[in-house]
Formats: C-alpha cells, structure tokens, sequence
C-alpha cells in the first residue's frame, strides 16, 4: 500500500473517533521542508472551521486518536493546526523490504489517441509532443496494469490526397517506382503544390480524383494506397528510432472511419442536433456560445456531401466507445484544436455516443518555440523535419561522448549516443509542465548536470559502476536495510513516493511531476553517496549490504521511471 494512503485510512479513522464529519479530509501532503517532517496532514483547520472550534485543539484531539505506532517517530502540531508527520526510519527500511504494488485499484480500459499526423507530409517537429507525451502516459497507463489500446488517428483523408496521387500518377508513368518519388515527402509534397498552381489541367485532374477517390475508383484506390504506404513508412521508422511503442496495428487512421460518417451525420439529424445551414448540415453549440451569445457551430458535413475533421471524429469517438469499450479515452493535441475537442465532447453526449461514465480527455499541450521565442523553424524558416532533428540529437550526443574520454568503443558509442540523443529530446520536452510552451535547446538538454536525462542517465550508469567494482549483480542482489543516517532516510523516502507520483501522472496526464521525482530521487542519492561511504574499506558488512541495496532500489527506480518515459539507460557512457 501507498504509504500516504495508509496515513489516509489512519487519519480518517482517528477523525472518525474524534467526532469529526465525515465529509472532512485529512489532506495529506508531502512536507515543503525537512523541519516540517516527511507529510503534512492539514484537515484539522478546516474541520474546525465546519464545526466552529479551535483548530489547534482539534489537531490534538486527532492526534489522541491516532495510531501510528511503528509508522510515525513523531509527531506534532505546527502553526494554526497542522500535523507535522516524521516516519520512523525502520518503518521505511520495511517497507522497502516489502514488494510495492503498481497496480492501480481500479483497472480500465484507456485508449490514448497520439501522434496522429497527417500523411500528406513528412512528420515535422510539431508531431514530436504529441508523440511521446502520449507515448509515455500509454505506459504509466499499462505499467498501473489499465488495458490501453494506442488510436493514432492518422490524417489520410481530405482534399490535399487528389493532387498528390494526381502527381504521384506522373511519376509512375515515367517508370519511377514509389518508394523513390516519395522518398522525401515535404519536396514531393511543394513539387505537387507548384504543378497544381501552374498546369489548370493538372488541377483540374486533382479535383477531379478527389472526388474519384472519394467515390471508392480502384484507380484512384490504387494510387492512394501507395502514397499512404509509403508515409506509414517513414512514421514507423521515426516512432522506431524514437523508442515510441507505436505500431502498424495501433493505426486508425481518419479514412478508416468513412463508411460510418453517412450513419454519424444522419444520427445526429434525426436527434435534432444537426440542422441544414447554407446547405450544410451543421451541430451549433448553446454551450460554446461567444460572448454576443452566438453558439459555436461545428460542420458536420458540406453542402457537397463532404464530411469533414469533426466527422471522423465522432465516428472515432462511438467506435472507441462502443467497439474498444474504452472507460476513458485521451486525446494528445495541441492547444489550438482546443475548441475542436469541446466541440466533439459535447455533441458526443449530447447524441449519446458517450454515456457520462466514459471519461473524454483533451490533453492539450504548448508549442515548441525556437530561441528566438517564435515556433521552432530551421534556419531558412522552414518546419524542421523529425527525422532531421533526430539525427541531429544522435550526432551531437555522439561528440559529447566522444569528448568525455570513454572506455567504449566505436559500436557502444553509437549506442550510448542514441540512448543519449533521443533521451535528451524526449526529456527536454516531457519535463515542462505540457501545458506551457517550450524553447527548445541542444545544450540544455543535452547537459550532464540539471534536470535533464543525460544527469539521470548519468546517476544510474555511476551506480551500476559501483556494483561492477564490487563485482556484484545488481539484479539479484538483496540485503536488509537499515537506516541511520539523515541522507540514508531522505532516500528510502523518496524511493518509497515512486509509485505515488504514478499515479499522479496516470491521472492528471503531466509527465513532468515524474521527470521532477526522477530529479529528486537523483539528486537524494548523489547527498546520499556524499556522506554515506559505501564500499571503502572500514564500512561495516551489514552497513555496506544495507547501502548496496539502497543504491540497488535507486537504481531500478530511475530505469523503471526513465523506461515510462520512454527512455533508455545504459551501464556505462
Ligand atoms: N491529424 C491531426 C493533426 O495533425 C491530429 C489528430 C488528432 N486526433 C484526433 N482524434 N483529432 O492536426
């Protein structure tokens, strides 16, 4: 059990006894400060204010009650009424000892709608969130032991795919094979652009195989699907040399949803919430009205028939419901479709498409600014394509191994450099709160020191070289533990909060809370190893196995906590 949910039960239980309602909370929180003991319980004054008593004498009626014995060394009353909790150290080592629980109590199913780009383009860096916030609360999610089924709801579908088949149709006449006249997407992607502005007869072709392609033409059909091919492609490379844990089978793309869209539409008019507006049928949104009281419309479908963004979302949004039988459904997408996402959730529920139980998530994040403090560009202002940042991030990371003079060779390099580059990206991006926007920079993320993943991937590589110099395995080594020093206590609590700071993260959906626990716990083994010798020569037996251990458990912490975000150790760099 969670050592703060146990506190929980104890407090509720003591203010149960004490007369308290039961509608007050203990408010259990972690101590600010060392003085203040390791968790706070701050119920007292507001049960006290409810029921018109003195706060601090309230806090001690608690504490008559209470049973912490074992758990707690101390306890006491600080300033209006809070209850200052220090935990017994043997207690700590205990718990330790004993296997923790990840599981969540309640398990769910979570479907996680992530990456999602669109295919017309090669992935550029505004993907790149998207992609690895959601990629790192699937694992939270399944590490807690929720089934979660991954949706990346590809962009495959739209008017832009006429032009590009169109193109695509030339170059394959011309005898090229696909694979090479797509072998770079955003060149394919201006050269169709410019023959559509230029060539009337080209465009007119492109119109036209929308509307083909649309109509289910094997041709059209035929050429689509070798554009489409080819993207997939080059995305599942990306999430591949990302260590993203998307795959093929987790694609539902915009297209997938086509046959359902007539069935959507015609739903929501029968229910009376889509209504013909210049031709097009049209949701209009009291809820999301602006401030002269206009409600917010949502198009459905246009006055040619054509459906839309919104549509397939709906339709997505009944087939995770109703064919995933999802619990909870998270969407990773930037703060600019914020009101596209209301839009859904409301009509979603408003047709009964989502009964109120099933959870509807927008998970919204910033964008990722250059340092000038405008949208990251390259230097001539063009999007920065993923697959160049990550070679980008690899090669850098390969000179700063390289620069610190290395026992590795020339293969573990490239490995280390890849573990380092792309966890460097990954964490620079994952540990500022999602909401804010972020600046990226090479030498902030790629730092050794800081909150950064090269600084943790660095603490874990020094611990293992502690076990290779004492020529011990560190996967099956285990002693008991035994606590006597300051630092020694700092760290076992910390390491005993892992699996509270999960479950933050699996609710609230900010990974950064875990990358600022991987901080601490690092920054609380480094004091720790400081003052608390481990294998010098005069150490103890027992001390020296009681601090192997506790370097061991920091070890598998920052792995396991670094692994759910998506990044990877090594033993040496
Ligand atoms: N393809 C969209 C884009 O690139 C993102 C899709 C997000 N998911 C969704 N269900 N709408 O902007």
């Amino acid at each position: 059990m969670r050592i703060k949910e146990l506190l929980n039960q104890r407090f509720s239980a003591a203010m149960q006894a004490a007369g308290i309602p039961s509608e007050c909370s203990p408010t259990l929180a972690l101590s600010g400060k060392p003085q203040f003991g390791d968790y706070q319980a701050n119920g007292a004054m507001g049960a006290a204010k409810r029921m018109r008593t003195n706060p601090r004498e309230l806090a001690q009626t608690i504490l008559d009650n209470l049973n912490l014995d074992g758990i707690a060394e101390k306890l006491e009353i600080a300033g209006p009424g809070f209850i200052n909790i220090h935990l017994d150290a043997k207690f700590l080592a205990r718990s330790l000892a004993q296997p923790q629980s990840s599981a969540a109590s309640i398990k769910q199913t979570v479907v996680v709608d992530h990456s999602s780009p669109n295919l017309a383009k090669e992935m550029h860096v505004g993907h790149l969130r998207s992609t690895i916030i959601g990629d790192s609360l699937s694992r939270v999610l399944e590490y807690q032991g929720h089934k979660v089924i991954r949706q990346n709801h590809m962009g495959d579908w739209g008017t832009q795919f006429g032009m590009l088949i169109a193109e695509l149709e030339e170059h394959l006449g011309e005898g090229e094979q696909a694979e090479l006249a797509l072998n770079d997407l955003e060149v394919f992607y201006q050269q169709s652009k410019k023959h559509f502005d230029a060539d009337p007869e080209f465009a007119d072709r492109a119109r036209a195989y929308v509307v083909k392609l649309q109509s289910g033409d094997q041709h059209c059909r035929n050429l689509w699907q070798q554009f489409i091919s080819v993207s997939v492609a080059h995305n599942l490379d990306i999430y591949k040399r990302l260590n993203v844990g998307l795959r093929e089978e987790h694609i539902a793309a915009e297209s997938s949803y086509n046959d359902d869209l007539e069935n959507v539409v015609q739903e929501l008019v029968e229910q009376g919430l889509a209504v013909e507006s210049d031709g097009a049928k049209v949701v209009f949104l009291e809820e999301l009205a602006d401030k002269n009281g206009d409600p917010s419309p949502m198009i459905v479908q246009k006055s040619g028939g054509g459906f839309l963004y919104a549509s397939s979302d709906l339709a997505a949004l009944r087939h995770r419901i109703n064919t995933l039988e999802a619990d909870r459904i998270l969407y990773f997408i930037d703060a600019r479709q914020s009101l596209h996402m209301k839009q859904v959730f409301i009509t979603g529920r408003k047709a009964s498409f989502a009964p109120p139980q099933v959870s509807l998530e927008h998970h919204a994040f910033g964008t990722m600014m250059g340092s000038d403090g405008r949208p990251f560009k390259t230097r001539s202002g063009g999007t920065v394509k993923l697959a160049d940042l990550l070679v980008e991030a690899v090669e850098r990371a390969e000179r700063l191994v390289r620069e610190k003079n290395t026992d590795l060779n020339d293969d573990e390099i490239k490995v280390v450099a890849r573990k380092i580059g792309i966890g460097a990206i990954k964490y620079a991006d994952l540990s500022i709160t999602r909401t804010n926007d972020y600046i990226f920079n090479w030498d902030a993320m790629m730092s050794f020191e800081g909150n950064t993943a090269p600084y943790l991937q660095y603490a874990y590589t020094r611990i293992r070289s502690i076990f290779r110099k004492a020529t011990i395995d560190a996967e099956t080594f285990s002693a008991p533990i035994d606590i006597t020093q300051m630092q020694e206590k700092t760290l076992a609590f910390k390491l005993l909060q892992f699996d509270e700071v999960i479950d933050q993260v699996a609710a609230d959906c900010y990974p950064h809370t875990l990358c600022a626990y991987l901080y601490e716990l690092a920054s609380a083994y480094m004091t720790f190893y400081e003052h608390c010798p481990v294998l010098k020569d005069d150490v103890p037996t027992a001390t020296k196995q009681s601090r192997l251990q506790l370097c061991a458990l920091t070890a598998e912490t920052l792995a396991r906590g670094l692994d759910l975000l998506g990044i990877e150790v090594m033993e040496q760099m």
